[in-house]
């Protein structure tokens, strides 16, 4: 499948980012199985602690609105290539541990599983 229109979603997303502290910006989109795309940039705080990332933002906005099954998640922070950060990987991982992840860069992508960039998740077990 053609990821293209979900990085282009990401990247439109990161116009939104608010950054002062770090100037980093981030834009990610998430596809559900029903096709529905939900977005999410980077939102800062001056306590820092209290940033919350794009991706995350992401799959809140999904889960907030009833939709929890999702195929695949497109991060993009600009020219270079990034993936997301360990965090974001464990939230993904509550939802789907195969979600596919793009990670785009200027006129270039990656494509990975969720399974390679998180290969030992945290597991809940009482
Ligand atoms: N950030 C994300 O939005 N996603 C990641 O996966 C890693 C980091 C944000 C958080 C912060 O606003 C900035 O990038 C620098 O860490």
């Amino acid at each position: 499948m053609d990821y293209k229109f979900l990085l282009d979603r990401a990247k439109e997303a990161r116009k939104q980012a608010y950054a002062p502290y770090s100037q980093f910006k981030v834009g990610a989109a998430l596809l559900t199985r029903e096709k529905e795309v939900f977005t999410g940039c980077n939102i800062e705080n001056s306590s820092y602690s209290a940033t919350i990332c794009a991706e995350r933002v992401c799959v809140f906005n999904a889960v907030s609105q009833g939709f929890k099954e999702f195929t695949a998640l497109a991060i993009y922070v600009g020219s270079k290539i990034a993936a997301p950060c360990g965090e974001c990987l464990q939230v993904l991982f509550e939802f789907n541990g195969n979600i596919l992840i793009i990670m785009g860069g200027e006129g270039k992508y990656l494509e990975k599983p969720l399974s390679q960039l998180l290969p030992c998740p945290f597991k809940f077990s009482p």
